[in-house]
């Protein structure tokens, strides 16, 4: 078990680097199975995330290599085999698998996916989009058997546009005989940058990042080479603590258009920041002021972005209204920020945060990523000494973070127990 100590209150500058981010590369990764070539891969963060993938990757036959960011991955011995719960149970980005081999094998066994406990998080949609690509489905006690003598180019539509299920769709695709169309497809930047790979690799799929998706099979896929985009979330969370402690503080590899909703935010709550080109610089400001927060798909307010964005608004004059509406159970950092000071009444998926509040270093804990997140802001801006249980969460999902913070004037301190 790991913990983070962190001594609050402390001025940042000087200039932090934002990495590949983990919700595209936890997708490039199994999307590789899809050719028996070698696949390129730049700006790679080494978060735990990736390491998972590449021993699943490794347990399939790839030979992989990763150093200074560079992955790469060669795929002439890939063969099917089981993915088992050891793996798939510990990041939700496994079930990327069902698709890409069902893709590659037409066929996958492969035991249920983990991920952060954020709310029942079904994947039907992934399942229903399966079947009308003709595949038949199994569904055993913990695991999927998923085969098909052939993949059926079809149109598929969406209820609701999710992030996995248009992965899925676009990794199961590729290879299928005719046209497959996504309607009400994701549109998230991830999509975008997976798309680009893929056609990088000789797939040829027109319209990622809009809401409908336009597949044509190809015969076999080649070579790939890609690299990864900036990871919003991560930018996001040091934008935020950048807003409550920066001093000239400059964020590099920044892809503006991907988070206008968070600097919309930030600005109408009164901070003060220069964009130049890929490159943010942010100060604290000490009057900030309320703003309602409602996370929703692209490229509305990112859901991974509320929690992190709830502490902040803890700083912020007057009555903030923090709406979830993609997950249930997005609220379960409030009662942790209240024990720091914060005044917070949550109801539902619906949190009403007063401020400012000042707050005081206490023990909480890491919920999930993004509470981690959430409890870091806090902890940074606390007076005295944060620590927080769990961080095993938030090291997923942010690389070399102590590293990071400590390099422009944070006090964090990462503890084995
Ligand atoms: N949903 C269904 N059925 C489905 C699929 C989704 O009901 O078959 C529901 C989910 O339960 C959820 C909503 O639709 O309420 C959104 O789910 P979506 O499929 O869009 O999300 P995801 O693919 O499971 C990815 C990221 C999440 C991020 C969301 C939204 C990865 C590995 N995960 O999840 O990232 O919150 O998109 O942007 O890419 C994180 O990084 O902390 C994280 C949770």
């Amino acid at each position: 078990m790991k913990k983070l100590i962190i001594e609050g209150k402390r001025e940042l500058t000087g200039e932090i680097k934002i990495s590949g981010a983990k919700n595209s590369i936890v997708a490039l990764i199994p999307a590789t199975i899809l050719t028996k070539g070698k696949c390129v891969i730049h700006n790679v963060p080494d978060i735990s995330d990736v390491r998972i993938l590449i021993e699943i990757m490794e347990s399939l036959g790839s030979i992989v290599h990763f150093e200074n960011e560079v992955l790469t991955i060669d795929n002439k011995n890939v063969e099917n085999k089981p993915i088992g719960e050891k793996y798939a149970s510990k990041l939700r980005a496994s079930y990327y698998f069902m698709g890409s081999l069902l893709g590659q094998f037409q066929q996958v066994d492969i035991a249920n996916p983990g991920g952060c406990v954020i709310g029942s998080r079904p994947f039907d949609f992934h399942i229903d989009a399966f079947k009308r690509m003709g595949i038949h489905v199994e569904e055993k006690m913990d695991s999927y058997h998923m085969c098909t003598d052939e993949l059926k180019a079809t149109d598929i539509f969406f209820d609701f546009p999710s992030v996995g299920a248009t992965i899925n769709v676009l990794l199961a695709s590729v290879l299928a005989k005719g046209t497959t169309r996504i309607i009400n497809a994701a549109r998230e930047p991830e999509i975008e940058n997976l798309a680009d790979f893929l056609n990088s690799m000789g797939a040829r799929i027109v319209g990622a990042g809009s809401g409908t998706i336009e597949i044509k099979g190809v015969e076999s896929l080649n070579d790939g080479e890609i690299s990864v985009i900036p990871d919003r979330i991560e930018a996001g969370t040091y934008l935020i603590i950048g807003a409550l402690l920066g001093h000239h503080l400059k964020i590099t590899d920044i892809v503006e258009k991907h988070l206008y909703s968070l600097l919309y935010k930030l600005k109408d709550a009164g901070v003060h920041l220069e964009v130049n080109g890929n490159d943010i610089i942010i100060n604290k400001s000490e009057h900030l002021k309320a703003v309602n927060i409602k996370t929703t798909v692209y490229p509305g307010f990112p859901t991974d972005l509320g929690q992190p964005m709830s502490a902040f608004l803890t700083q912020c004059i007057g009555e903030s209204m923090f709406e979830e509406t993609i997950y249930e159970n997005r609220l379960r950092h409030i009662p942790h920020l209240n024990n720091m000071g914060a005044d917070i009444k949550a109801f539902d998926k619906t949190a009403l945060i007063r401020g400012k509040t000042e707050l005081v270093g206490r023990k909480v804990k890491a919920t999930d990523l993004r509470a981690g997140a959430s409890m870091l802001v806090a902890g940074m801006v606390a007076e005295g000494e944060t620590i927080i249980y769990n961080i095993e969460h938030l090291l997923r999902g942010y690389e070399k973070i102590v590293d990071k913070l400590n390099n422009i004037g944070a006090n964090i301190r990462l503890i084995d127990e």
